[in-house]
This record gives structure tokens, C-alpha cells and sequence, in this order.
């Protein structure tokens, strides 16, 4: 069987470009692989945090996760903070990663660009990303586009440890989705949506109530054409419209375009907002429930102790590969 991990960070509520490019697909997995879903704390605090908001967001992504399908009985669900062995790891991966490759990542660069006082977590963010993929002997990490990146280093780590030390780790596969791995900003669509965007209007929350979805995609940038059709350069907010709606409904975007062909925007946005809707709102109904139950902390604990386990293997092995402590004689 093979092994899924991916994370996400609890830094704010997440957008539906959260739930297209990553978390819809790990619904899909967890029924036939050993899936790892984690909520990475540690790489929240590569930008400063509000303490008390940090907490309320990894019970919020907790819930999220749980109400957007994934099932504790099929999948680990974790806190990253909660198994060292993250960090652990990380570390001895910062030891054979390059500053100037570090320095590369696109990430580094646009949260670094213009900013005095960039923290050094920022630059090694990626070798405690490989750390979380790494341990779990992971065979694929599906993801949106944005991370694509951090995946190709985290290979690149991989082999350099098997070579320089042992052969230990599994060298992971990405898996990007082909529709809804990059949703735009509503209102700038030649920019990534993003939660954490100043302007509220660019982005639909998971938890935005019907209203607002339906509000903030009516006002989503368009163009004065008025034809309803898939053209990445030419038409960025109506494509990025055509992908939500696909990805949403299951339906092709060439379908779309033939059932919107001589309609307008108004009547194609309000059908993109009931669609959206249909996805979220038995989604956010759950989350609700599960917010402040008990039940949450009980699969946190499990998940925490499932992952510790198996983490801490390999930890024993990159230690012995790398000469790190004692060999321990068995008396
Ligand atoms: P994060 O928290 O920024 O995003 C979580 C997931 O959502 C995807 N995503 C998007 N997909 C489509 N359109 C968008 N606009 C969009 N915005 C975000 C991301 O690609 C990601 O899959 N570094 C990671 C978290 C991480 C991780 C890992 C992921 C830490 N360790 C190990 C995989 C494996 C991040 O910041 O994702």
C-alpha cells in the first residue's frame, strides 16, 4: 500500500484554493492508501504568530479536515509540534541543504521581498518540510502548484542523504491536480488566492456563509467580453471562474463553456456561487459540530501517537546513518 502525507498550515481559515488544490484530493487517497495529514504548526511560525489566534487555528484546520471528509479510522491526523521528531529531522536536513539553494525558493522570496526583519526559520522552512515528508517513508505528496518547489528539493535532500550517508529514504513522488492546482486571487486572478490576502474580496473563505460566497463572486473581476470560456492570458477571471466550477461541480470546463455558451456573467456566477455553496455548506455544518467536541482531541491524541511511532524509526535510522549519539550494546 502506498504512503500519502501531506500538511497544511494553520494560518488563518482556510480558502476554497486550500480545499481544490489539496484537501479534496486527500479525501480521495486516504481510501486506498496509509494517508498522513498533518497541521504544521512549526512552519506557522516562520511569520510571526498571535499566540492565542496560532491555537485557534490548528483546532479550526483540526475540524476542517475532519469535516471536509477525511476519516480518522482510514487516515493519521496530527499535530506537527506534537511529534519533535519533526524538527529533529529537520535539522540534521539543514545540515546538507545549501544556503544559496534555500535562497532560491520562490516562497523565501516573495515572503522575504521588502521586509527588514526576516526570520531565519523563513529561509530553512523547506529542509522541516522534507522532515515531514522524509520520515514517514512517503511514496507520494499530493499538493497544489505552489509547492511544487519545496517537493523538487525535498527529493533533491533525499538522494543527497541516501548517497553522502545510507540508503534510507523514500524518494517521494508529487501528485498535482490537473484541474484546481492554482486558483486565483477574485480580484487580481493573475495572483494566487491566499489567506492571508489584505483584501477579503480576493479570496472565499471555507467558512464564508452562503451570502458572502455569493457576494464575493459577483464581485470577482471579469472582462467586457461577456463570453463564457477557458482562456488562461486573455480572460484570467473567467478561466479562474470556469476552474472553481469545475473543480466544484466534477463537471469538464468544456462542458461548462458549451452550457454557458450566448448566457452572461450574471447568470454563469450566480450558477459558479450555488455550486461552491453545495460544497461548503454541509461541509461547514459538520465543522460546527465538531469545533468543541471531544472527540477532536481523542483523534489528535491517536494521530500524535501513531505518527510518533513510525517517525521515530526513521529517526533512529538517519541518526545511526549520520553517527549522531551512541551505538547502544545490547546487554
Ligand atoms: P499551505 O498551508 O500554504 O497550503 C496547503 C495546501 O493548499 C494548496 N494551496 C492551493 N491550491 C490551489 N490553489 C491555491 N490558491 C492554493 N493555495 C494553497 C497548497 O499547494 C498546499 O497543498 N508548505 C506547505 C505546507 C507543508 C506541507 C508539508 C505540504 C508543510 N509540510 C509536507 C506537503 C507536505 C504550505 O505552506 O501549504
Amino acid at each position: 500500500m502506498q504512503t500519502i502525507f501531506s500538511g497544511i498550515q494553520p494560518s488563518g481559515t482556510l480558502t476554497i484554493g486550500n480545499y481544490l488544490g489539496a484537501i479534496q484530493h486527500f479525501i480521495e487517497l486516504q481510501e486506498e492508501s496509509d494517508c498522513y495529514f498533518c497541521i504544521v504548526d512549526e512552519h506557522a511560525i516562520t511569520v510571526p504568530q498571535d499566540r492565542l489566534e496560532l491555537r485557534k487555528n490548528i483546532r479550526s484546520l483540526a475540524s476542517l479536515y475532519l469535516a471536509s471528509g477525511i476519516d480518522p479510522e482510514k487516515s493519521t491526523l496530527f499535530i506537527q509540534s506534537e511529534v519533535p521528531a519533526h524538527t529533529q529531522l529537520g535539522w540534521m536536513l539543514q545540515s546538507i541543504s545549501y544556503i544559496g539553494e534555500l535562497e532560491r525558493m520562490t516562497q523565501f522570496k516573495d515572503k522575504s521581498a521588502g521586509k527588514e526583519a526576516v526570520s531565519s526559520a523563513l529561509l530553512t522552512y523547506p529542509p522541516l518540510m522534507a522532515s515531514d515528508i522524509l520520515l514517514y517513508k512517503t511514496d507520494v505528496v499530493p499538493v497544489g502548484e505552489d509547492q511544487k518547489q519545496h517537493l523538487e528539493l525535498t527529493r533533491n535532500l533525499a538522494e543527497r542523504f541516501n548517497n553522502k550517508f545510507n540508503d534510507i529514504f523514500t524518494v517521494p513522488e508529487i501528485s498535482i491536480p490537473k484541474v484546481g492546482a492554482r486558483i486565483m486571487s477574485l480580484q487580481d486572478p493573475t495572483k494566487k488566492m491566499s489567506k492571508s490576502d489584505e483584501n477579503e474580496k480576493a479570496f472565499i473563505s471555507m467558512l464564508d456563509e452562503p451570502k458572502k460566497i455569493e457576494k464575493k463572486i459577483k464581485s470577482a473581476v471579469s472582462d467586457s467580453e461577456g463570453i463564457v470560456k477557458y482562456d488562461q492570458e486573455n480572460k484570467p477571471g473567467i478561466s479562474n471562474l470556469l476552474t472553481i466550477y469545475a473543480s466544484c461541480s466534477g463537471e469538464s470546463v468544456e462542458n461548462l463553456e458549451a452550457k454557458f455558451e450566448g448566457k452572461g456573467y450574471g447568470e454563469f456566477k450566480q450558477a459558479v456561487a450555488n455550486t461552491v455553496i453545495d460544497v461548503l455548506k454541509p461541509i461547514q455544518d459538520r465543522y460546527y459540530e465538531l469545533i468543541n467536541s471531544k472527540s477532536l482531541d481523542d483523534i489528535l491524541d491517536t494521530g500524535a501517537d501513531k505518527a510518533a511511532f513510525e517517525a521515530n524509526k526513521m529517526i533512529r535510522k538517519a541518526k545511526k546513518a549520520m553517527g549522531l549519539g551512541r551505538v547502544k550494546k545490547k546487554r
